[in-house]
C-alpha cells in the first residue's frame, strides 16, 4: 500500500536496505500477471518438499535455475521434470535497478541468473534460514506484492536474536548483500486483507527474489 506518510528508506543492517514503495502499481500488476504465467509452467508452482518429508507452506516457482531444498538444478526433478524457464532480460534489468536504488551506487556486474517466486496464502510462513545455495556473495534482491508481511531480518550467526522485524508492504524492495548477504531471515507472518486493491493480487503475497548463483552448467 502506498502509505499517506512516506516510509523512509532504511539500512536495517550493514548492506541490508529496505526501500518502501519502490514498485509502481503498474509494475506490481505486471509482475503479478507474469507470475501467474510462470506458475503454469514449464515447471509448475508447487510447495517444495523438505528433507524431513514436510512440505513448505509457501508455493514456489523458479526461473533460470530451479531451487529445491537445498540445491539448484536446470531440471525440476521434484516438479514434473521440466526444464526451468530463463530469467527474462527485463527482470535482470529490474534487479540491476534495485541494487542501484538500494545502495545508491551503480550495479556494476550484477546479473541475476535465478529468480524464486514465492506465493504466501494467509497462513503461509517461512522459517529463519540463510540463502546459501549460491556460489556467489552478490546481493539478493527481494520485491513483494500483495498482502503485507512481517519480514524478520537477523544476524549471520544463528536464527535467534538479534533480529529486526520489518513490514514489507506491496511494492517494497529489500536488498541484502555485503556483510548481510548470509544473514538469517524469514517470514513469520502474513497479514491477510492488507493487499492494495490495485496491485493485481486480491489475496496473498508474492515475493520475488533475484540472485546470482555463481553456478555453471556442467
Ligand atoms: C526468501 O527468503 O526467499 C523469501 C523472503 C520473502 O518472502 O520475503
Ligand atoms: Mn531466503
Amino acid at each position: 500500500m502506498s502509505a499517506l506518510i512516506p516510509r523512509p528508506r532504511s539500512e536495517v543492517a550493514p548492506g541490508a536496505v529496505h526501500v518502501p514503495d519502490w514498485l509502481t502499481l503498474d509494475e506490481q500488476r505486471h509482475l503479478v500477471a507474469e507470475c501467474r504465467r510462470w506458475a503454469m509452467g514449464p515447471v509448475p508452482m508447487r510447495a517444495a518438499q523438505l528433507p524431513t518429508g514436510h512440505r513448505m507452506s509457501v508455493q514456489t516457482v523458479c526461473l533460470g535455475w530451479h531451487w529445491k531444498p537445498y540445491s539448484y538444478s536446470r531440471i525440476a526433478d521434484d516438479a514434473g521434470g521440466g526444464r526451468v524457464a530463463p530469467v527474462p532480460d527485463w527482470l535482470v534489468a529490474l534487479g540491476r535497478r534495485a541494487v542501484t536504488a538500494a545502495y545508491r551506487a551503480p550495479a556494476g556486474d550484477y546479473t541475476p541468473d535465478a529468480a524464486l517466486i514465492n506465493f504466501y496464502d494467509a497462513t503461509a510462513k517461512m522459517g529463519m534460514h540463510q540463502d546459501k545455495e549460491e556460489r556467489s556473495d552478490a546481493p539478493v534482491v527481494s520485491v513483494s506484492v500483495g498482502d503485507t508481511c512481517m519480514f524478520r531480518f537477523g544476524n549471520t550467526t544463528n536464527r535467534n536474536k538479534p533480529y529486526t522485524d520489518v513490514e514489507l508492504v506491496s511494492g517494497d524492495l529489500f536488498v541484502f548483500g555485503g556483510p548481510s548477504r548470509f544473514a538469517y531471515h524469514g517470514v513469520p507472518k502474513v497479514f491477510p486483507g492488507t493487499s492494495h486493491a490495485d496491485c493485481g493480487l486480491k489475496a496473498g503475497r508474492l515475493n520475488i527474489t533475484l540472485r546470482m548463483t555463481g553456478l555453471e552448467d556442467t
